[in-house]
């Protein structure tokens, strides 16, 4: 009997932009896997690529981008490939979204409400039940009492309320992928921290897969089984959350979480984040895509490089735990 396949396979991803100084090449053969039910992180600094990445799988990308090859399967099926109405059915009922800036994906002149309910009505439910429901989601996802805030309309809730609103939007339709990009960034850590519970919550009890986004190495300990490190628009290094955050491979990744922890605990007193092995802090920006280097994107800032990573593009390892690197970390280098 053959295996299912996984819910989300992304292979080899490449998605361009077109630029003045033409074309940049900004997700650049990206691999990713996710099961059914199961919590992938996406991970890196600002620029590295996450949000062209999630918005190639979805093919909802600005018009100055265009995917120029790879392969998005969903159970199996190659999104890249459907038409836009076989696609806009899998979109809100299959597979759902929830980006950053809740303001922008609510309509302003209508009652959140009935925007749940209309998620409901376009995939098939009557008004009557739609209402029921979306009642019943918005107490749910804490925006309580739901009898009362129904009518309220987006500029009459706290941004983390309209994030809970987009949250109940989005599991309306109980889709088997929620995507979600940086769902918290834009709010203050103590509403960051419920929106993330709720997130959370809903991928349990629901059995949702969950694809996060996010810059934040701590929003992504909280949340995800697996963790896919971004840099440059490449992927260097994917592994159990466990893994990446106790004995991350690729030096990127071990600055990421030192740089990270510093940060954690200048803000807070508790310890989510395990200590990383000692490392410089990362050391300056990330380079512009139109200046990533042949060989190894990380070498300028990287005190492990050496000629050798400068001299010719540095491959993936496959495996369980994937890494980028001429010269990772030991799997047990001592902190
Ligand atoms: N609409 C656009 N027009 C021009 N350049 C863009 C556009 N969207 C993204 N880019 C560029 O593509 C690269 C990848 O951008 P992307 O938004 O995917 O990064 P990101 O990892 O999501 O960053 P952030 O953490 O800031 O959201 C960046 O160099 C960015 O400046
Ligand atoms: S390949 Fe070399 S420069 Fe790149 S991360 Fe590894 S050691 Fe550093
Ligand atoms: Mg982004």
């Amino acid at each position: 009997m053959s295996e299912a396949p996984p819910l989300l396979e992304v292979r080899e991803l490449c998605t361009e932009l077109r630029t003045a100084s033409g074309p940049l090449l900004v997700v650049d053969r990206v691999s990713l896997r996710l099961e059914r039910g199961q919590s992938l992180g996406l991970v890196g600094e600002s620029g590295c690529g996450k949000t062209l990445t999630a918005l190639s799988l979805m093919r909802l990308l600005p018009p100055q981008a265009r995917v120029v090859s790879g392969q998005v399967l969903f159970g199996g099926r190659d999104l890249l490939a459907l038409d836009e109405r076989e696609l806009r059915a899998l979109r809100g009922d299959r597979i759902a979204m929830v980006f950053q800036e809740p303001m922008s994906a609510l309509n302003p002149v209508l009652e959140v409400g009935d925007q749940v309910a209309e998620a409901l009505r376009v995939h098939g439910r009557s008004r009557a039940e739609a209402t029921r429901i979306a009642l019943e989601l918005l107490e749910r996802v804490g925006v309580v009492p739901a009898s009362d805030r129904f009518a309220a309309y987006p500029h009459q809730l706290s941004g983390g309320l309209r994030q809970r609103v987009l949250l109940a939007m989005a599991v309306a339709c109980q889709p088997d992928l929620l995507i979600t990009d940086e769902p918290t960034t834009a709010l203050d850590p103590t509403l960051q921290a419920q929106v993330l519970e709720l997130i959370l919550e809903l991928q349990r009890s629901s059995g949702l897969a969950l694809l996060l986004i996010s810059h934040d190495l701590g929003v992504v300990a909280q949340v995800c089984g697996r963790v896919a490190v971004l840099h440059a628009g490449q992927l260097v290094e994917e592994g159990t959350a466990e893994a990446i955050f106790a004995r991350p491979r690729h030096p990127y990744t071990a600055a990421l979480l030192e740089a990270a922890r510093a940060l954690h605990h200048r803000t807070s007193s508790d310890d989510e984040l395990p200590a990383p092995p000692a490392l410089p802090a990362l050391r300056g920006a990330a380079e512009l895509p139109s200046r990533w280097p042949p060989g190894c994107r990380f070498a300028s800032r990287c005190h492990r490089a050496d000629a050798s990573c400068a001299a010719g593009s540095v491959e993936l390892d496959e495996g369980t735990h994937r890494c980028r690197c001429r010269h990772p970390l030991a799997p047990a280098e001592p902190p």
